[in-house]
């Protein structure tokens, strides 16, 4: 069936976040092997909602979308995992060096008290992370579940073990070749207690892991939602380089509901790349 897409409104608040604002990075955290955090002063990403992204401008390189992985007292960070040319260099960046911010941008997750199931692959977890504080302080039964590829990868895990010992109700962590906690995936055990009732599931992570998560969510008739990427050139909804089925994915999420992912019968089997051609994801 053929749609119209949303035509979105142009005003001060969008041209404000979309001002590009040059800052010098005040912090830098090696999370692991390959991915570090950072983080800038920002006024704009005090009111963001997890979820949300930043067009991170990489001076010479390139713009990149990043996931919020905290917004608390006037800073703003990012976790970012180098895979490719403007990764890699965003982490040999040090305190001092300068970068560009667009943003909060997006749609976040939703917010809300009740029992929440969260799941989280690789560098998925970054915005569930800023989720996860954003959860506990509003006094909401947290229950997270992580995985990575191996030991050496794995991010995040002593802060969410140090946050279970107090608010955070349970925190589970799988690697598939079962160097650090549960040996498998984070779908094996997101799937052997989704089943205990939960009011609402987020993900992030491959695709797959979405995928699956979703067609379980909708057998068991649970909330959920997920963060999607999309291939992100101006990060406003005027390119069209980012949309999924009906959706631009820079202004109608990344976050998505139950039922938009279900009606975008491609997620985790194919995306559009940087030429717009679709590709396969598996
Ligand atoms: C909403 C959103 C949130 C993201 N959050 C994070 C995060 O918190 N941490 C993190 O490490 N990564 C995140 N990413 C992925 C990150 O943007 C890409 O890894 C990065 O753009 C790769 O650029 P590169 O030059 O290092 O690699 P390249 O070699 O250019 O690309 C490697 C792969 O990254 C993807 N990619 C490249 N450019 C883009 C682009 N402009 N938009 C989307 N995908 C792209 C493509 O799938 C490509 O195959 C996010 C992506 C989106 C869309
Ligand atoms: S990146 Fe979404 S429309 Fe351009």
């Amino acid at each position: 069936m053929w749609r119209r897409l949303s035509v979105y409104p142009i005003d001060e608040e969008f041209l404000e976040k979309h001002r590009r604002r040059v800052t010098s990075i005040a912090r830098r955290v090696d999370e692991c092997i390959d991915t570090v955090s950072l983080y800038v002063p920002d006024r704009l990403s005090i009111d963001s909602t997890p979820g949300q992204f930043l067009m991170v401008w990489i001076p010479g390189v390139d713009e990149i979308p990043l996931s919020i992985s905290y917004a608390d007292g006037g800073m703003v960070g990012v976790t970012v995992r180098g895979i490719g040319e403007a990764t890699r260099r965003l982490c040999s960046f040090q305190p001092g060096d300068r970068i560009g911010i667009r943003g909060p941008l997006g749609r976040g997750f939703t917010v809300r008290k009740g029992r929440s199931l969260i799941v989280g692959g690789g560098i998925g977890v970054a915005p569930l992370r800023y989720l996860v504080y954003r959860l506990l302080d509003i006094d909401a039964e947290v229950y997270v579940v992580f995985g990575f590829s191996d030991k050496l990868h794995t991010i995040f895990v002593e802060e969410m073990e140090r946050l279970s010992s107090g608010k955070l109700i349970e925190f589970h962590i799988a690697t598939e070749d079962g160097s650090y906690g549960f040996k498998g995936t984070a779908y094996d055990i997101a799937s052997s207690i989704i089943r205990e009732g939960f009011d609402m599931v987020y993900v992030c992570g491959p695709e797959a892991l979405i995928r699956k998560i979703l067609l379980l969510c909708v057998e068991w008739g649970i909330p959920m939602e997920a963060s999607i990427e999309g291939y992100m050139k101006c990060g406003m909804g005027i390119c069209g380089s980012c949309v999924r089925g009906v959706y631009r994915v820079c202004r109608d999420g990344p976050v998505f509901d139950r039922d938009k992912l279900m009606e975008m019968e491609e997620i985790g089997l194919r995306r559009r790349g940087a030429s717009g051609i679709m590709e396969p994801l598996i």
